[in-house]
Protein backbone atom coordinates (compact mmCIF):
# COMPACT_ATOMS: atom_id res chain seq x y z
CA UNK A 1 0.00 0.00 0.00
CA UNK A 2 0.82 3.66 -0.41
CA UNK A 3 0.00 4.98 2.82
CA UNK A 4 3.68 6.27 3.94
CA UNK A 5 4.95 8.67 1.42
CA UNK A 6 7.38 11.48 2.26
CA UNK A 7 6.21 14.87 0.27
CA UNK A 8 9.94 15.66 -0.54
CA UNK A 9 7.88 19.11 -2.19
CA UNK A 10 5.95 21.57 -0.20
CA UNK A 11 2.86 22.08 -2.19
CA UNK A 12 3.64 25.59 -3.17
CA UNK A 13 6.95 24.06 -4.37
CA UNK A 14 4.99 21.77 -6.38
CA UNK A 15 2.97 23.92 -8.16
CA UNK A 16 5.51 25.75 -9.22
CA UNK A 17 6.65 22.35 -10.73
CA UNK A 18 3.66 21.81 -12.73
CA UNK A 19 3.69 25.20 -13.78
CA UNK A 20 6.72 25.05 -15.07
CA UNK A 21 6.35 21.98 -16.68
CA UNK A 22 3.12 22.55 -18.17
CA UNK A 23 5.19 25.27 -20.64
CA UNK A 24 8.03 22.52 -21.07
CA UNK A 25 5.06 20.12 -22.06
CA UNK A 26 4.48 21.77 -24.96
CA UNK A 27 7.54 21.08 -26.66
CA UNK A 28 7.49 17.51 -24.91
CA UNK A 29 8.61 15.10 -27.79
CA UNK A 30 7.30 11.64 -26.81
CA UNK A 31 3.34 11.98 -27.32
CA UNK A 32 2.09 12.41 -30.98
CA UNK A 33 2.44 15.89 -32.35
CA UNK A 34 -0.39 18.30 -32.11
CA UNK A 35 0.05 20.24 -35.40
CA UNK A 36 0.05 23.65 -35.04
CA UNK A 37 -2.17 24.66 -37.65
CA UNK A 38 -5.03 22.92 -36.03
CA UNK A 39 -8.01 24.80 -37.11
CA UNK A 40 -10.82 26.08 -35.05
CA UNK A 41 -14.01 24.59 -36.61
CA UNK A 42 -17.02 26.83 -36.53
CA UNK A 43 -19.64 26.03 -33.70
CA UNK A 44 -21.85 28.16 -35.69
CA UNK A 45 -21.74 26.51 -38.59
CA UNK A 46 -21.99 23.07 -37.64
CA UNK A 47 -25.29 24.68 -35.45
CA UNK A 48 -26.74 25.68 -38.71
CA UNK A 49 -25.87 22.01 -40.11
CA UNK A 50 -28.29 20.34 -37.53
CA UNK A 51 -30.40 22.90 -37.74
CA UNK A 52 -30.58 22.09 -41.33
CA UNK A 53 -31.24 18.48 -40.59
CA UNK A 54 -34.06 19.38 -37.87
CA UNK A 55 -35.84 21.37 -40.68
CA UNK A 56 -35.28 18.02 -43.52
CA UNK A 57 -36.65 15.56 -40.06
CA UNK A 58 -39.91 17.70 -39.88
CA UNK A 59 -40.23 18.50 -43.50
CA UNK A 60 -40.49 14.61 -43.76
CA UNK A 61 -42.26 13.29 -41.12
CA UNK A 62 -40.22 13.66 -38.22
CA UNK A 63 -36.86 11.28 -39.18
CA UNK A 64 -34.30 11.04 -41.70
CA UNK A 65 -34.36 7.20 -41.35
CA UNK A 66 -33.82 4.65 -44.49
CA UNK A 67 -36.18 4.34 -46.88
CA UNK A 68 -38.06 7.45 -45.67
CA UNK A 69 -37.41 10.98 -47.75
CA UNK A 70 -36.01 12.64 -45.07
CA UNK A 71 -32.92 10.41 -45.38
CA UNK A 72 -32.28 11.20 -49.42
CA UNK A 73 -33.44 15.27 -48.82
CA UNK A 74 -29.88 14.40 -45.93
CA UNK A 75 -28.09 12.82 -48.51
CA UNK A 76 -28.87 15.78 -51.13
CA UNK A 77 -28.29 18.33 -49.28
CA UNK A 78 -24.53 17.32 -47.73
CA UNK A 79 -23.77 16.57 -51.16
CA UNK A 80 -24.64 20.04 -53.08
CA UNK A 81 -22.78 21.65 -50.07
CA UNK A 82 -19.76 19.55 -50.69
CA UNK A 83 -20.21 20.02 -54.69
CA UNK A 84 -20.19 23.46 -54.05
CA UNK A 85 -16.82 23.89 -52.84
CA UNK A 86 -14.59 21.44 -55.15
CA UNK A 87 -15.14 17.69 -53.56
CA UNK A 88 -15.67 14.94 -55.94
CA UNK A 89 -18.80 13.02 -55.05
CA UNK A 90 -20.02 9.64 -55.38
CA UNK A 91 -23.47 8.71 -54.21
CA UNK A 92 -23.78 4.72 -54.22
CA UNK A 93 -27.36 3.06 -53.77
CA UNK A 94 -28.01 0.18 -51.98
CA UNK A 95 -31.13 -1.49 -50.69
CA UNK A 96 -31.75 -2.77 -47.90
CA UNK A 97 -34.71 -4.43 -46.23
CA UNK A 98 -35.81 -1.18 -44.67
CA UNK A 99 -35.69 0.20 -48.86
CA UNK A 100 -33.00 1.85 -50.67
CA UNK A 101 -30.15 3.62 -48.72
CA UNK A 102 -27.45 5.74 -50.08
CA UNK A 103 -23.49 6.27 -48.96
CA UNK A 104 -21.92 9.81 -49.91
CA UNK A 105 -18.25 9.62 -50.65
CA UNK A 106 -16.36 12.99 -50.96
CA UNK A 107 -12.96 12.54 -52.59
CA UNK A 108 -10.58 16.29 -52.02
CA UNK A 109 -9.08 16.24 -55.37
CA UNK A 110 -5.09 15.91 -55.08
CA UNK A 111 -2.86 14.14 -52.53
CA UNK A 112 -0.99 10.69 -52.65
CA UNK A 113 -3.57 8.09 -54.09
CA UNK A 114 -1.43 5.62 -52.21
CA UNK A 115 -2.19 7.11 -49.14
CA UNK A 116 -5.43 7.56 -48.07
CA UNK A 117 -7.13 9.37 -45.08
CA UNK A 118 -10.77 8.93 -44.68
CA UNK A 119 -12.92 10.55 -41.89
CA UNK A 120 -17.02 9.44 -41.88
CA UNK A 121 -19.90 9.60 -39.81
CA UNK A 122 -23.51 7.65 -40.71
CA UNK A 123 -25.86 10.19 -42.04
CA UNK A 124 -29.47 8.31 -41.38
CA UNK A 125 -31.72 8.17 -38.02
CA UNK A 126 -33.66 5.63 -36.74
CA UNK A 127 -37.15 5.92 -37.46
CA UNK A 128 -38.02 7.00 -34.55
CA UNK A 129 -36.99 10.52 -34.62
CA UNK A 130 -35.32 13.27 -36.29
CA UNK A 131 -31.47 11.97 -34.85
CA UNK A 132 -29.56 15.56 -34.09
CA UNK A 133 -27.35 13.85 -31.77
CA UNK A 134 -27.41 10.34 -33.50
CA UNK A 135 -25.62 10.92 -35.55
CA UNK A 136 -26.67 14.39 -37.06
CA UNK A 137 -23.65 15.46 -34.91
CA UNK A 138 -20.80 13.33 -36.20
CA UNK A 139 -22.35 13.82 -39.78
CA UNK A 140 -22.51 17.78 -39.70
CA UNK A 141 -18.84 18.18 -37.86
CA UNK A 142 -17.52 15.69 -40.55
CA UNK A 143 -19.21 17.90 -42.81
CA UNK A 144 -17.64 21.29 -41.06
CA UNK A 145 -14.26 19.60 -41.02
CA UNK A 146 -14.56 18.86 -45.19
CA UNK A 147 -16.08 22.52 -46.04
CA UNK A 148 -12.89 23.80 -43.15
CA UNK A 149 -10.80 21.98 -45.46
CA UNK A 150 -11.73 22.81 -48.72
CA UNK A 151 -12.09 26.68 -47.68
CA UNK A 152 -7.98 26.87 -46.43
CA UNK A 153 -6.44 26.54 -49.28
CA UNK A 154 -3.86 24.00 -47.56
CA UNK A 155 -2.44 20.55 -50.07
CA UNK A 156 -2.55 17.70 -48.12
CA UNK A 157 0.55 15.14 -48.56
CA UNK A 158 -2.78 12.38 -48.24
CA UNK A 159 -5.62 12.15 -50.04
CA UNK A 160 -8.16 12.42 -48.19
CA UNK A 161 -12.07 11.23 -48.18
CA UNK A 162 -14.90 11.84 -46.67
CA UNK A 163 -18.08 9.58 -46.31
CA UNK A 164 -21.84 9.82 -44.87
CA UNK A 165 -22.49 6.22 -44.64
CA UNK A 166 -26.45 4.94 -45.22
CA UNK A 167 -28.43 2.45 -42.85
CA UNK A 168 -26.05 2.25 -39.95
CA UNK A 169 -28.79 1.76 -37.84
CA UNK A 170 -30.10 -1.17 -39.72
CA UNK A 171 -26.65 -2.57 -39.05
CA UNK A 172 -23.51 -0.88 -40.03
CA UNK A 173 -24.85 -1.57 -44.20
CA UNK A 174 -23.62 1.51 -45.53
CA UNK A 175 -20.42 1.15 -44.74
CA UNK A 176 -20.06 -2.63 -45.14
CA UNK A 177 -21.51 -2.07 -48.34
CA UNK A 178 -19.01 0.13 -49.41
CA UNK A 179 -16.17 -1.65 -48.09
CA UNK A 180 -17.38 -5.45 -49.77
CA UNK A 181 -17.68 -3.29 -52.95
CA UNK A 182 -14.07 -1.65 -52.51
CA UNK A 183 -11.46 -3.69 -54.83
CA UNK A 184 -8.72 -4.88 -52.44
CA UNK A 185 -6.04 -2.63 -54.46
CA UNK A 186 -7.82 0.66 -52.71
CA UNK A 187 -8.90 -1.13 -49.40
CA UNK A 188 -5.03 -1.72 -49.14
CA UNK A 189 -4.70 2.60 -49.66
CA UNK A 190 -6.42 3.37 -46.44
CA UNK A 191 -3.80 4.13 -43.91
CA UNK A 192 -6.56 5.48 -41.33
CA UNK A 193 -10.09 5.38 -40.83
CA UNK A 194 -12.21 7.62 -38.31
CA UNK A 195 -15.49 7.19 -37.02
CA UNK A 196 -17.56 10.47 -35.26
CA UNK A 197 -21.13 8.81 -34.05
CA UNK A 198 -22.99 11.09 -31.78
CA UNK A 199 -20.14 13.42 -30.61
CA UNK A 200 -22.73 16.30 -28.93
CA UNK A 201 -24.64 14.26 -26.45
CA UNK A 202 -26.41 16.66 -23.93
CA UNK A 203 -24.91 15.04 -20.55
CA UNK A 204 -21.55 14.25 -22.62
CA UNK A 205 -18.50 12.26 -21.86
CA UNK A 206 -15.43 12.07 -23.83
CA UNK A 207 -14.91 8.48 -24.90
CA UNK A 208 -12.01 7.19 -27.24
CA UNK A 209 -12.21 4.47 -29.19
CA UNK A 210 -9.84 1.66 -28.14
CA UNK A 211 -10.58 -1.33 -30.47
CA UNK A 212 -8.37 -0.61 -32.98
CA UNK A 213 -6.96 -3.77 -35.32
CA UNK A 214 -3.67 -2.24 -35.83
CA UNK A 215 -1.58 0.17 -34.24
CA UNK A 216 -3.00 2.91 -31.75
CA UNK A 217 -1.34 5.70 -33.08
CA UNK A 218 -4.32 7.92 -34.02
CA UNK A 219 -6.39 6.73 -30.85
CA UNK A 220 -3.15 8.30 -29.30
CA UNK A 221 -3.05 11.58 -30.97
CA UNK A 222 -6.57 11.81 -29.82
CA UNK A 223 -5.90 10.98 -26.41
CA UNK A 224 -2.93 13.61 -26.43
CA UNK A 225 -5.36 15.98 -28.22
CA UNK A 226 -7.71 16.28 -25.35
CA UNK A 227 -5.26 15.67 -22.71
CA UNK A 228 -3.38 19.04 -24.25
CA UNK A 229 -6.88 20.56 -23.68
CA UNK A 230 -7.34 19.51 -20.17
CA UNK A 231 -10.06 17.48 -21.09
CA UNK A 232 -9.92 14.20 -19.34
CA UNK A 233 -10.88 10.88 -21.73
CA UNK A 234 -12.01 7.38 -21.48
CA UNK A 235 -11.27 4.47 -23.46
CA UNK A 236 -14.49 2.78 -24.44
CA UNK A 237 -14.40 -0.95 -26.77
CA UNK A 238 -17.06 0.06 -28.97
CA UNK A 239 -16.48 -3.39 -30.74
CA UNK A 240 -18.89 -3.77 -33.87
CA UNK A 241 -21.42 -1.10 -32.63
CA UNK A 242 -20.56 1.86 -35.64
CA UNK A 243 -19.31 2.38 -38.66
CA UNK A 244 -15.47 1.78 -38.27
CA UNK A 245 -16.34 -2.00 -37.73
CA UNK A 246 -15.66 -3.30 -41.09
CA UNK A 247 -12.64 -1.08 -41.43
CA UNK A 248 -10.86 -2.66 -38.93
CA UNK A 249 -11.77 -6.11 -39.50
CA UNK A 250 -10.26 -5.67 -43.11
CA UNK A 251 -7.23 -4.55 -41.29
CA UNK A 252 -7.54 -0.93 -41.39
CA UNK A 253 -6.19 1.78 -38.74
CA UNK A 254 -9.44 2.99 -36.66
CA UNK A 255 -9.94 5.66 -34.48
CA UNK A 256 -13.30 7.30 -33.07
CA UNK A 257 -14.84 9.52 -30.76
CA UNK A 258 -18.12 8.82 -28.64
CA UNK A 259 -20.18 10.86 -26.25
CA UNK A 260 -22.31 8.44 -24.99
CA UNK A 261 -25.53 7.16 -25.04
CA UNK A 262 -28.18 5.02 -23.05
CA UNK A 263 -26.03 4.22 -20.65
CA UNK A 264 -25.76 5.89 -17.26
CA UNK A 265 -23.15 8.45 -16.39
CA UNK A 266 -21.46 7.42 -13.21
CA UNK A 267 -20.99 10.23 -10.26
CA UNK A 268 -16.76 9.74 -11.06
CA UNK A 269 -17.66 10.67 -14.55
CA UNK A 270 -20.12 13.43 -13.41
CA UNK A 271 -16.84 15.01 -11.58
CA UNK A 272 -14.44 14.91 -13.92
CA UNK A 273 -17.21 15.59 -16.70
CA UNK A 274 -19.99 18.01 -15.26
CA UNK A 275 -23.48 16.79 -15.81
CA UNK A 276 -25.74 14.60 -14.22
CA UNK A 277 -24.69 11.53 -12.58
CA UNK A 278 -27.77 8.66 -12.55
CA UNK A 279 -28.71 10.02 -15.98
CA UNK A 280 -27.82 8.33 -19.50
CA UNK A 281 -25.31 10.73 -21.36
CA UNK A 282 -28.23 10.83 -24.15
CA UNK A 283 -31.91 9.94 -22.29
CA UNK A 284 -33.08 10.79 -25.95
CA UNK A 285 -31.19 7.84 -27.86
CA UNK A 286 -33.16 6.53 -30.22
CA UNK A 287 -36.04 8.59 -29.28
CA UNK A 288 -38.20 11.18 -30.79
CA UNK A 289 -36.70 13.55 -28.87
CA UNK A 290 -33.37 13.50 -30.01
CA UNK A 291 -33.73 17.38 -31.56
CA UNK A 292 -32.29 20.23 -31.57
CA UNK A 293 -32.96 20.70 -28.12
CA UNK A 294 -30.58 17.28 -27.54
CA UNK A 295 -27.32 18.99 -28.03
CA UNK A 296 -24.29 20.09 -25.41
CA UNK A 297 -22.81 23.09 -27.52
CA UNK A 298 -19.79 23.31 -25.02
CA UNK A 299 -19.23 19.37 -26.03
CA UNK A 300 -19.99 19.73 -29.76
CA UNK A 301 -17.72 22.91 -29.64
CA UNK A 302 -14.77 20.69 -28.17
CA UNK A 303 -15.10 17.61 -30.62
CA UNK A 304 -15.21 19.94 -33.53
CA UNK A 305 -12.16 20.82 -32.90
CA UNK A 306 -11.12 17.85 -31.77
CA UNK A 307 -11.79 15.98 -35.39
CA UNK A 308 -10.39 19.22 -37.62
CA UNK A 309 -7.43 18.57 -35.49
CA UNK A 310 -7.66 14.56 -36.56
CA UNK A 311 -8.29 15.31 -40.02
CA UNK A 312 -5.12 18.24 -40.40
CA UNK A 313 -2.36 15.90 -38.30
CA UNK A 314 -3.25 13.03 -40.94
CA UNK A 315 -3.52 14.98 -44.08
CA UNK A 316 -0.18 15.44 -43.62
CA UNK A 317 1.22 12.31 -41.55
CA UNK A 318 3.46 10.37 -43.43
CA UNK A 319 2.84 7.04 -43.54
CA UNK A 320 5.95 5.45 -45.49
CA UNK A 321 5.83 3.64 -47.91
CA UNK A 322 4.71 0.18 -46.47
CA UNK A 323 0.65 1.80 -45.05
CA UNK A 324 1.92 0.62 -41.67
CA UNK A 325 1.50 2.76 -38.81
CA UNK A 326 3.50 5.72 -39.35
CA UNK A 327 7.11 5.91 -38.21
CA UNK A 328 6.87 6.70 -34.22
CA UNK A 329 3.77 5.17 -34.18
CA UNK A 330 3.35 4.26 -30.08
CA UNK A 331 2.97 0.59 -29.34
CA UNK A 332 1.83 0.69 -26.13
CA UNK A 333 -1.18 1.19 -24.57
CA UNK A 334 -2.65 3.49 -21.88
CA UNK A 335 1.22 5.17 -22.52
CA UNK A 336 0.78 8.23 -20.09
CA UNK A 337 -1.48 6.15 -17.32
CA UNK A 338 -4.31 8.53 -17.96
CA UNK A 339 -6.44 5.39 -18.03
CA UNK A 340 -5.26 4.34 -14.64
CA UNK A 341 -3.75 0.60 -14.67
CA UNK A 342 -5.66 -0.39 -17.77
CA UNK A 343 -3.11 -2.38 -20.08
CA UNK A 344 -0.15 -2.41 -17.01
CA UNK A 345 0.15 -5.24 -14.74
CA UNK A 346 2.22 -5.18 -11.59
CA UNK A 347 1.92 -3.46 -7.78
CA UNK A 348 -1.47 -2.10 -7.05
CA UNK A 349 -1.40 1.39 -6.32
CA UNK A 350 1.95 2.14 -8.09
CA UNK A 351 -0.14 3.90 -10.90
CA UNK A 352 -2.07 6.82 -9.71
CA UNK A 353 -2.95 10.30 -9.62
CA UNK A 354 -2.08 10.99 -6.43
CA UNK A 355 -0.95 14.32 -6.18
CA UNK A 356 2.03 13.86 -4.37
CA UNK A 357 3.86 13.98 -6.91
CA UNK A 358 3.65 15.68 -10.43
CA UNK A 359 2.48 14.11 -13.19
CA UNK A 360 4.60 15.22 -16.52
CA UNK A 361 1.24 15.28 -18.23
CA UNK A 362 -2.50 14.62 -17.25
CA UNK A 363 -2.49 13.62 -13.93
CA UNK A 364 -1.77 9.82 -13.65
CA UNK A 365 1.66 8.81 -13.76
CA UNK A 366 3.35 5.38 -12.18
CA UNK A 367 4.80 6.25 -9.04
CA UNK A 368 7.59 3.37 -7.96
CA UNK A 369 8.87 3.65 -4.88
CA UNK A 370 8.58 7.01 -2.35
CA UNK A 371 7.70 4.20 0.82
CA UNK A 372 11.22 4.55 3.20
CA UNK A 373 10.58 0.88 4.45
CA UNK A 374 11.82 -2.63 2.48
CA UNK A 375 9.84 -2.78 -0.57
CA UNK A 376 9.88 -3.84 -4.25
CA UNK A 377 7.42 -2.73 -6.83
CA UNK A 378 7.04 -2.71 -10.57
CA UNK A 379 4.85 -2.17 -13.46
CA UNK A 380 4.87 -3.95 -16.96
CA UNK A 381 3.31 -4.20 -20.35
CA UNK A 382 3.88 -6.60 -23.57
CA UNK A 383 4.25 -5.20 -26.66
CA UNK A 384 5.36 -6.91 -29.97
CA UNK A 385 8.38 -5.63 -32.41
CA UNK A 386 7.15 -5.92 -35.62
CA UNK A 387 10.26 -7.85 -37.71
CA UNK A 388 10.15 -5.44 -40.14
CA UNK A 389 11.59 -2.57 -37.71
CA UNK A 390 14.09 -0.71 -38.88
CA UNK A 391 14.50 1.28 -35.92
CA UNK A 392 13.01 0.48 -31.89
CA UNK A 393 12.92 2.16 -29.25
CA UNK A 394 11.79 2.37 -25.57
CA UNK A 395 11.17 5.79 -24.39
CA UNK A 396 10.02 7.67 -21.03
CA UNK A 397 10.06 10.65 -18.92
CA UNK A 398 11.49 10.25 -15.28
CA UNK A 399 12.02 12.84 -12.19
CA UNK A 400 13.49 11.41 -8.83
CA UNK A 401 13.77 12.41 -5.40
CA UNK A 402 15.20 11.33 -2.30
CA UNK A 403 15.97 11.63 1.43
CA UNK A 404 19.23 9.25 1.62
CA UNK A 405 22.05 11.51 1.29
CA UNK A 406 26.07 10.37 0.14
CA UNK A 407 26.72 8.50 -3.36
CA UNK A 408 26.34 4.79 -1.78
CA UNK A 409 22.91 3.79 -4.45
CA UNK A 410 20.26 2.56 -1.73
CA UNK A 411 17.25 2.46 -3.64
CA UNK A 412 17.14 1.63 -7.00
CA UNK A 413 14.91 1.36 -10.58
CA UNK A 414 15.75 -0.64 -13.27
CA UNK A 415 14.28 -0.42 -16.48
CA UNK A 416 14.34 -4.15 -18.11
CA UNK A 417 13.30 -6.06 -20.45
CA UNK A 418 12.38 -9.94 -20.38
CA UNK A 419 12.47 -12.05 -23.77
CA UNK A 420 11.47 -15.74 -22.83
CA UNK A 421 13.50 -16.56 -19.67
CA UNK A 422 16.33 -13.74 -20.52
CA UNK A 423 16.21 -10.54 -18.56
CA UNK A 424 17.93 -7.39 -19.72
CA UNK A 425 18.19 -4.45 -17.71
CA UNK A 426 18.82 -1.54 -20.17
CA UNK A 427 19.13 1.45 -17.01
CA UNK A 428 19.68 1.38 -13.31
CA UNK A 429 18.51 4.77 -11.62
CA UNK A 430 19.21 5.14 -8.06
CA UNK A 431 19.08 7.69 -4.77
CA UNK A 432 22.63 8.82 -6.33
CA UNK A 433 22.33 11.69 -9.04
CA UNK A 434 17.94 12.15 -8.30
CA UNK A 435 16.74 14.76 -10.43
CA UNK A 436 13.23 16.24 -9.71
CA UNK A 437 12.98 17.66 -13.08
CA UNK A 438 11.27 15.17 -15.71
CA UNK A 439 13.82 14.31 -18.07
CA UNK A 440 13.30 11.91 -20.95
CA UNK A 441 15.59 8.98 -21.90
CA UNK A 442 15.83 5.70 -24.08
CA UNK A 443 16.91 2.97 -25.47
CA UNK A 444 17.09 0.61 -28.31
CA UNK A 445 14.84 -2.34 -28.30
CA UNK A 446 15.96 -3.60 -31.93
CA UNK A 447 17.61 -6.99 -30.80
CA UNK A 448 14.72 -7.71 -29.89
CA UNK A 449 12.42 -6.94 -33.56
CA UNK A 450 10.18 -9.67 -34.50
CA UNK A 451 9.75 -10.50 -30.83
CA UNK A 452 7.25 -10.51 -28.00
CA UNK A 453 8.60 -8.88 -25.02
CA UNK A 454 8.05 -7.43 -21.46
CA UNK A 455 9.10 -3.89 -21.14
CA UNK A 456 9.45 -3.57 -16.75
CA UNK A 457 9.60 -0.86 -14.29
CA UNK A 458 11.24 -2.54 -11.59
CA UNK A 459 12.07 -0.55 -8.10
CA UNK A 460 13.85 -2.00 -4.72
CA UNK A 461 14.13 -0.01 -1.64
CA UNK A 462 15.96 -0.38 1.60
CA UNK A 463 14.53 -0.25 4.91
CA UNK A 464 14.93 3.85 5.19
CA UNK A 465 14.73 7.29 3.54
CA UNK A 466 12.07 7.20 0.93
CA UNK A 467 13.55 7.29 -2.64
CA UNK A 468 10.56 8.06 -5.48
CA UNK A 469 11.09 7.03 -9.53
CA UNK A 470 7.78 8.62 -10.87
CA UNK A 471 7.46 7.73 -14.48
CA UNK A 472 5.21 8.95 -17.45
CA UNK A 473 4.51 9.29 -20.91
CA UNK A 474 6.57 6.06 -21.97
CA UNK A 475 6.92 4.92 -25.23
CA UNK A 476 7.92 2.01 -27.59
CA UNK A 477 7.75 3.60 -31.02
CA UNK A 478 9.42 1.94 -34.21
CA UNK A 479 10.38 2.94 -37.94
N1 LIG B 1 -23.72 3.26 -33.43
C1 LIG B 1 -24.63 3.52 -32.34
C2 LIG B 1 -25.93 4.07 -32.91
O1 LIG B 1 -25.92 4.75 -33.90
C3 LIG B 1 -24.08 4.50 -31.36
C4 LIG B 1 -22.78 4.13 -30.79
C5 LIG B 1 -21.64 4.72 -31.26
C6 LIG B 1 -22.69 3.20 -29.78
C7 LIG B 1 -20.40 4.39 -30.73
C8 LIG B 1 -21.46 2.86 -29.23
C9 LIG B 1 -20.34 3.47 -29.72
O2 LIG B 1 -26.98 3.83 -32.38
ZN1 LIG C 1 -28.16 5.08 -33.41
ZN1 LIG D 1 -25.19 6.46 -34.35
CA1 LIG E 1 0.36 11.01 -17.18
Amino acid sequence: MRSFRTPALSAVAAAALIASLSGATLAGTSSPAVAAASPDLSLTNVTAHLQQMQSIATANGGNRATGRPGYKASLDWVKAKLDAVGYTTTVQQFSTSSGTSYNLIADWPGGDPEHVVMTGAHLDSVAAGPGINDNGTGSAAVLEAALAWAGSGNSARNHLRFAWWGAEEQGLLGSNKYMSLLPTADKDRIDLYMNYDMVGSPNPGYFVYDDNAVGNFARDAMTSYYTSKGLPWEYIDVQGRSDHASFRSYGIATTGMYSGGETTKTSAQAQKWGGTAGQAFDPCYHRSCDTISNINSTALDRNIDMIGHMVWLYADQDFGTTGAPPTGANLLANPGFESGATSWTGTTGAITSNTGRPARTGSWKAWLGGNGSTSSENISQQVTIPSTATTASLSYWIRTDTAETGSTAYDTLKVQVVSGTTTTTLKTYSNVGTSATYAQFSHSLLAYKGKTVTVKFLMAEDSSLQTSFVLDDTAVSTG
